[in-house]
């Protein structure tokens, strides 16, 4: 799930990737390909409004990504030669955009498998060599598809550079439990300085699963861990990861997001060599820890979904399961003892006008539709949802955060929330009343409506003497 983009503009930016794109994943099937019709100056009128509104859209989400970094974890499951292309590609369009991106390239998803089925962290001198065979083979290919530039291609144009090297320093892990484990290795050191000097000069930097000791050896190393050691090094804005399969779901389908001890709950559910998914293991316990060093957000995208890593960049609502830190552990209905913390949040906003005044005998009646973000034990900020199952509607309302606890996601924790509840219950709608914060609700996917599209009890609260406005949201 995405986290800071307003929707829509993922159309026109999939239309600038996808321009002229056969056989890209991420333009099969979307409005991008129209969007790329108007281009090429299809002299359908309607097209060339929907293709500018959308170009225009995606202004905020070119400025988000600018100057950001982003580590993208490659698996096994991507190595895929069309797979591998459409990665390239979705790469390149970022990175003209702006993005700072390090690729970690994990190629030894048989290794895996053989390691999860026997519970051994041992790579032996056959082993080692299949790799380093396995990683040159991959490096190259990465190279070729990263130079190719045809007009015609997302990779016209583009100048993309793909800088690789002894980055990572690398140690044995030695002996485990009485057992060598060889040419098995873990992270020493990532040279952080010379890698963002790489990406200060525009290039996308490889980093792969091999690390060079000290002392001239080279140790195989788990690429996912290597991606969140890395992430954290460098600070990075974003970790991201492709995994094969259905990714993470529940009864519901795709688990849109968790918090980060969810994440290493879900990672180490199984023992190892027990786990049906040893390769979304993997990389859910490296999001934790990369969201435990500070990254602020990690995803986990499907291999399958050609579009991923845009739909998750570019959308609101994303194509994948978002991992991240703080709000999420201190999400909880709200109960009547909560009541005094919460007039002392509310009565300043609605003395402001920012909110629409509640008695305490409203809040008591209403209390089971609240829900509040705690932290450090106290209350953070609150919202209330209001589900009307038989409308098909719900309205969100009285969000409020704590100005101490401003701009640090808050509210967009609260809205997601209430946005899973009501997927949950089966509606497909949601609405809000607001006279303050309209833009905020807008570059959350909201678009304004009228008093028409409300349930008829809520009409009159449309307008009304807080002049509030209409705001809707079709939920995906
Ligand atoms: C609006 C409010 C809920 C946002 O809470 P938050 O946790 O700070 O929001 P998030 O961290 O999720 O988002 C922060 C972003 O929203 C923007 N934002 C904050 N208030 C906004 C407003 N009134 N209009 C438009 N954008 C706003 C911030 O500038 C920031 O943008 P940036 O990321 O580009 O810098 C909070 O400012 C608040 O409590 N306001 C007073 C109560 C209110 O008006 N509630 C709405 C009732 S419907």
């Amino acid at each position: 799930m995405n986290d800071t983009l307003p929707p829509a503009a993922l159309q026109s930016v999939a239309a600038l990737a996808s321009d002229g794109a056969e056989g890209s994943d991420a333009a099969e099937g979307s409005d991008a390909a129209e969007g790329s019709d108007a281009v090429e100056g299809s002299g359908d009128v309607r097209s060339d409004v929907r293709f500018a509104r959308s170009f225009r859209e995606a202004a905020p989400f070119i400025r988000a990504h600018r100057g950001r970094t982003f580590v993208l974890w490659l698996s096994g499951a991507m190595l895929e030669d069309a797979k591998l292309v459409t990665v390239v590609h979705d790469v390149s369009l970022l990175s003209s955009l702006g993005a700072r991106i390090v690729l970690v390239l994990g190629t030894a998803s048989q290794l895996d498998s053989e390691h999860s089925a026997n519970g051994s962290q041992v790579v032996d001198e056959p082993q080692l060599r299949r790799i380093t065979e396995n990683v040159g083979a991959a490096r190259i290919r990465l190279e070729t598809l990263f130079s190719t530039g045809m007009p015609n291609s997302p990779m016209g144009g583009a100048r993309m550079r793909l800088a690789s090297g002894n980055f990572v320093v690398a140690r044995p892990l030695g002996v485990i439990d009485g057992v060598d484990c060889r040419f098995s290795g873990t992270v020493r050191r990532i040279d952080a300085h010379a890698i963002s000097s790489r990406l200060d000069d525009g290039d996308v930097v490889l980093l792969t699963e091999l690390g060079y000791s000290r002392t001239g050896g080279v140790f195989f190393l788990d690429s996912a861990m290597l991606s969140a050691t890395a992430a954290v090094a460098l600070d990075a804005d974003k970790l991201i990861g492709w995994v094969g399969g259905a990714g993470v779901t529940n009864e519901r389908g795709v688990v849109a997001e968790m918090s980060i001890d969810d994440a290493r709950r879900r990672a180490n559910r199984m023992p190892p060599g027990k786990s049906a998914t040893p390769e979304l293991d993997r990389f859910l316990g490296a999001c934790a820890e990369a969201c435990e060093g500070g990254v602020r957000r990690a995803h986990v995208i499907r291999a399958a979904d050609g579009g991923g890593l845009l739909g998750e960049l570019f959308t609101r609502a994303g194509a994948g399961t978002l991992i991240r830190a703080g709000v999420f552990e201190g999400l909880r209905q709200a109960t009547l003892d909560d009541l005094p913390d919460m007039m002392a949040l509310l009565r300043p906003l609605e003395r402001d006008g920012a909110l629409r005044p509640r008695s305490q005998a409203e809040l008591e009646q209403t209390i089971d539709r609240f829900v509040l973000a705690v932290q450090n034990q106290s209350l953070a900020a609150c919202a209330a949802v209001h589900l009307s199952p038989e409308d098909g509607i719900a309205e969100i309302a009285c969000v409020a955060v704590r100005a101490e606890y401003r701009d640090l996601g808050f509210a967009d924790a609260l809205l997601s929330y209430c946005e899973e509840q009501c997927r949950a219950s089966g509606i497909a709608r949601l609405f809000a009343l607001s006279t303050q914060t309209v833009h905020w609700f807008l570059e959350r996917g909201f678009v304004l409506g009228s008093a028409s599209d409300l349930p008829s009890r809520d009409r009159s609260r449309a307008g009304g003497a807080r002049r509030s406005k209409v705001l809707i949201k079709a939920l995906g």
